[in-house]
């Protein structure tokens, strides 16, 4: 019979009083259980915590908390868009006393790039807000570069369809007799122009239209929308999402396929979708939600895969969201300046 190993001071360490053979091995036993389960512990810790700091990292590498402002030139609103060109340099906006402007960085800021009016002079027009003014000194609210050629076209409430060259300057018609166009997508690949001719009010006489390049011709897709925004063609080139904005919907227009010529509902119930924009990752879009001052990250099944509260865009509203690099740009028509979130 082996006399009973008895051990004190159990729980701080096992040390037992008496040194039998039994006892020794059940030391060395207890030492060697110890030290597994305390290896295993601090090894599921050390696991728990690189998972935890993971996906601390994904979730902080991609909240947008941090905010600046890049900010328009004294007296200068409206910058409702933010474009940017093929190499990447940017944010090109549309302000309200009918300019296009360009950042050029913090230690330049915005730079004049292309205006809309023949008829615009810098002493008239800088600065002004005046809508009077508008088919003196034109009013650009969308832009959208067509990636292989360049050129920039812009949307304007009084002179249409507009394109400019990459050197900037002086706008050229495309086409114009609209009621407001409001939003514009190029499709750099067909050179097509898809916009957007709004509704100012809840009557439902907003359209989808597509310009041509090359038979210069603008044709209605779609009819019957209501208020004002922007498309935004997949990057499949399969479909355009329309903003729906008082009937607080997207639209969906089929470009290909068996669906091909028709739309649908495509997503409800999330708030009034402004601009749409396609996002960084492919199949991807950012909507910029007015009301409640929010950018959603969507795919093409309609399913949110990040909300990001824009809350220096509260007491405004958000024009469009628009993701560059690591950062999401924010525009308005009521700011005067435009909003960079990062992480
Ligand atoms: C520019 O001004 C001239 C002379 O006042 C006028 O005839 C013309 O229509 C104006 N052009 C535009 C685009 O407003
Ligand atoms: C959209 O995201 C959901 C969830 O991640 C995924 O199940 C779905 O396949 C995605 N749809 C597309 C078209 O990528």
């Amino acid at each position: 019979m082996h006399s009973r190993c008895v051990c004190f001071s159990f729980y701080i360490r096992r040390r037992c009083i008496t040194k039998n053979a039994y006892c020794k091995r059940q030391i060395k036993k207890s030492v060697f259980t110890y030290n597994n389960i305390t290896m295993k512990t601090i090894s599921l810790l050390v696991v728990k915590l690189i998972v935890w700091f993971l996906l601390l990292g994904s979730v902080l590498s991609n909240d947008y908390k941090t905010f600046k402002k890049l900010v328009l030139p004294p007296s200068v609103t409206g910058p409702e868009s933010a474009a940017f060109d093929r190499a990447g340099e940017g944010p090109y906006v549309t302000v309200a006393d009918g300019r296009i402007l360009k950042w050029k960085g913090p230690a330049i800021g915005f730079v004049d790039f292309a205006y809309i009016s023949p008829n615009r002079t810098k002493k008239l027009c800088d600065g002004t807000n005046d809508l009077e003014l508008g088919p003196t000194c034109g009013r650009p609210v969308a832009l959208s570069f067509n990636y292989k050629t360049s050129d920039l076209y812009i949307t304007d409430a009084f002179f249409g369809l507009l394109v400019v060259g990459f050197n900037g300057g002086l706008a050229t018609q495309l086409s114009g007799g609209y009621k407001y166009l409001s939003g514009i997508d190029v499709e750099s690949y067909t050179g097509n122009v898809y916009m957007t001719d709004a509704s100012l009010t809840a009557d439902s006489t907003g359209k989808l239209l597509k310009y041509d390049p090359r038979t210069q011709r603008v044709t209605v897709l779609m009819s019957g929308l209501a208020g004002a925004g922007g498309p935004a063609v997949s990057s499949d080139r399969k479909y355009v999402l329309v903003p729906d904005f008082v009937n607080k919907k997207i639209q969906r227009y089929w470009l290909q396929g068996p669906k091909r010529g028709t739309n649908e509902v495509f997503m409800t119930n999330f708030g009034s979708p402004k601009n749409i924009k396609r996002a960084v990752n492919d199949g991807e879009f950012w909507v910029a939600v007015e009301k409640q001052a929010q950018g959603l990250r969507i795919n093409g099944s309609a399913m949110v895969l990040q909300t990001v509260p824009l809350t220096q865009f509260s007491d405004t509203t958000v024009g469009v969201v628009q993701e560059m690099n690591d950062a999401l740009y924010v525009g308005s028509s009521q700011t005067d300046f435009v909003g960079v979130y990062t992480n």
